[in-house]
C-alpha cells in the first residue's frame, strides 16, 4: 500500500561535477525500478546540475535543509521557493546533525516544514533519540517530542505529503544499525502518535523510513518489517552500486537484486 521511498543524504560530500559523475551512473543502476521512490539530497551547489542530470529519470530531488523565510538579509540561508526553482520536489527538515551542530530545534523544525509545505516541497522530517537517551529509557519520550513539535499545526492533508525518517542518533555513521526489532518498535510508535494526533487512516499512509548505516547487506531485513517504509542513506549512499543494491532491496524483487547484483558485478 505505501510506496517505500530511498532517499541518499549526501551531506558535506561532491563537488558538482562528482555529483553528476554519480547522479549517472545511479541512473544507469536503477532505471528500470519503478516500484520505489528513489531520492538523492545533494548539497546546495550541486541541486541545480543533478536536477538536469535525473531529468526524465524515477530519481526525485531533495534538498538537505531550508529556512522558513521566502526571501530578505539572511545571510547564507536558502529559501524554499528557491529549492522549487533548482527542481527539488523533497527536503530534508531537523537532521541529528542539524540539530547537534547548528542549533536546530522541533520550533525551528516545525517552521521549516511550514514553509517547504506552502511551496510543494515535501519535507522528510527526521527525528532520533541519543544513546543516552535511549539508555535511561527516554526514547520514546524523545521521538515524541520532535514528532508533536516538528508537525504541530499540519493538517491531515499537509501530513500526507511529509515522510518521516526515524533516525537512531547512535546509529548514524557509526556502523551500528538498529536492529530490525528496534526499528520496528519505534516506527509502531511513531505511527500510533501519527494515529491519535490524526486518524488511522491518515497514519496508515505515511511513508516511514529508517536511518543509521543502512547498507546492502541490512537493508533486506529492516524492510521486511512492517512499519518499515524506506531508508534514508548516508555513507551508502555516496557510491552508485551500494545505492543501488538498497535501493532493489527495498523493491520487494528478489531477482530485482540479483539483476543489480550481476550488473554492478560485471
Ligand atoms: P549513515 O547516515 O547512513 O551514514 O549512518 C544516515 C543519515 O544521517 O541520514
Amino acid at each position: 500500500m505505501r510506496t517505500p521511498i530511498i532517499a541518499g543524504n549526501w551531506k558535506l560530500n561532491k563537488t558538482i561535477s562528482e555529483a553528476v559523475t554519480l547522479t549517472t551512473a545511479l541512473k544507469a543502476l536503477i532505471a528500470d525500478d519503478t516500484d520505489v521512490g528513489v531520492i538523492v539530497a545533494p548539497p546546495f551547489t550541486a541541486l541545480s546540475a543533478v536536477s538536469d542530470a535525473i531529468a526524465g529519470s524515477n530519481i526525485h530531488l531533495a534538498a538537505q535543509d531550508v529556512y522558513w523565510e521566502d526571501s530578505g538579509a539572511f545571510t547564507g540561508e536558502i529559501s524554499a521557493p528557491m529549492l522549487k526553482d533548482a527542481g527539488c520536489d523533497y527536503v530534508i527538515i531537523g537532521h541529528s546533525e542539524r540539530r547537534q551542530y547548528f542549533g536546530e530545534t522541533n520550533d525551528s523544525v516545525n517552521q521549516k516544514v511550514k514553509a517547504a509545505l506552502a511551496y510543494n516541497l515535501k519535507p522528510i522530517i527526521c527525528v532520533g533519540e541519543q544513546l543516552e537517551e535511549r539508555e535511561v529509557g527516554q526514547t520514546e519520550a524523545v521521538i515524541e517530542s520532535h514528532i508533536t513539535g516538528g508537525v504541530a499545526g499540519l493538517s491531515a492533508a499537509d501530513l500526507s505529503s511529509c515522510v518521516i525518517a526515524y533516525e537512531p542518533v547512535w546509529a548514524i555513521g557509526t556502523g551500528k544499525t538498529a536492529t530490525p526489532a528496534q526499528a520496528q518498535e519505534v516506527h509502531n510508535f511513531i505511527r500510533g502518535l501519527l494515529t491519535k494526533a490524526y486518524s488511522a487512516e491518515v497514519a496508515s499512509q505515511i511513508c516511514i523510513q529508517y536511518g543509521g548505516s543502512v547498507k546492502p547487506e541490512n537493508a533486506a531485513e529492516l524492510m521486511a518489517q512492517p512499519d518499515v517504509d524506506g531508508a534514508l542513506v548516508g555513507g551508502a549512499s555516496l557510491e552508485a552500486e551500494s545505492f543501488a543494491k538498497i535501493v532493489l532491496s527495498f523493491n520487494h524483487q528478489l531477482d530485482s537484486v540479483i539483476n543489480v547484483k550481476a550488473r554492478v558485478d560485471g
